[in-house]
């Protein structure tokens, strides 16, 4: 059995032909098409927090559509199973949501072995290993950009993977990295926000790209803070 973490950070994932709630798949690459993607796995169909999750993930389609990404979920329970499951996540679901992405049968563990995902410490009554909780975030290209690996006792934050989202897309399209807390940071020098030039910015770039970044003094002297408001990041 393969552990969680064997797909790498900006390697293309594995291509896999699936079952799902949305019809058979040939090709998940094809599939994704020029989109960015969130393949998301949860343990089980008809339990609490993977009722919660898949719920919560609904009221965030929009937002992930508006920017081009499309959402696909997994566990290794049968198209038949996921369809009948889905009814009482939409119930549970206060806000009246439809379930519009599709969800991966994975009985036989073939894509969840390919990706890693599959949790020696949560064992189905088959003698089979459950999925982890995991988010894979792919760009266009299919390659792996962010992964988040959450054990089956600790429930995802939509808005954490949302806040992802923007950060890569943000990143793909300029030379800059989010810091921590993005983009609840800097509000005490009042740059609330702000994002900073990659280190591998020089320093002739930073000044004929970026319209006012401020550099932070720092006791070493040395100039690598170098802050830039959102709006002024070239387009
Ligand atoms: C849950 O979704 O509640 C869950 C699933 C598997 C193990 C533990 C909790």
């Amino acid at each position: 059995m393969h552990c969680a973490g064997v797909l790498r950070l900006g390697n293309i994932v594995p291509d896999f032909s699936a079952k799902t709630t949305h019809g058979d798949w040939s090709s998940f690459h094809e599939w994704v098409g020029d989109s960015w993607c969130i393949l998301f796995s949860h343990p089980a169909d008809f339990t609490p927090v993977c009722t919660t999750e898949i719920g919560r993930l609904a009221l965030k389609y929009e937002w992930f559509k508006e920017r081009n990404v499309k959402v696909a979920t997994l566990s290794v329970d049968p198209v038949d199973s996921h369809n009948t499951w889905l009814q009482d996540v939409v119930a549970h679901c206060e806000n009246g949501i439809t379930i519009d992405f599709p969800i991966i049968a994975d009985a036989d563990r073939t894509i969840s072995t390919k990706y890693g995902m599959l949790d020696p410490a949560n064992i189905a009554d088959t003698g089979l290993p459950l999925t982890i909780r995991a988010v894979f975030i792919l760009d266009p290209e299919k390659k792996l950009k962010l992964q988040l690996n959450y054990p089956a006792s600790v429930g995802r934050n939509m808005d954490e993977i949302c806040r992802c989202i923007e950060a890569l897309q943000l990143s793909a399209k300029s030379s800059i990295a989010t810091p921590a807390n993005w983009p609840n940071n800097h509000d005490s020098i009042g740059m609330k926000g702000s994002v900073f030039l990659l280190p591998t910015v020089t320093k002739e770039d930073a000044d004929a790209y970026f319209k006012e970044y401020k550099t932070c003094e720092v006791p070493s002297g040395k100039e690598y803070l170098r802050l830039v408001k959102q709006e002024n990041l070239p387009q």
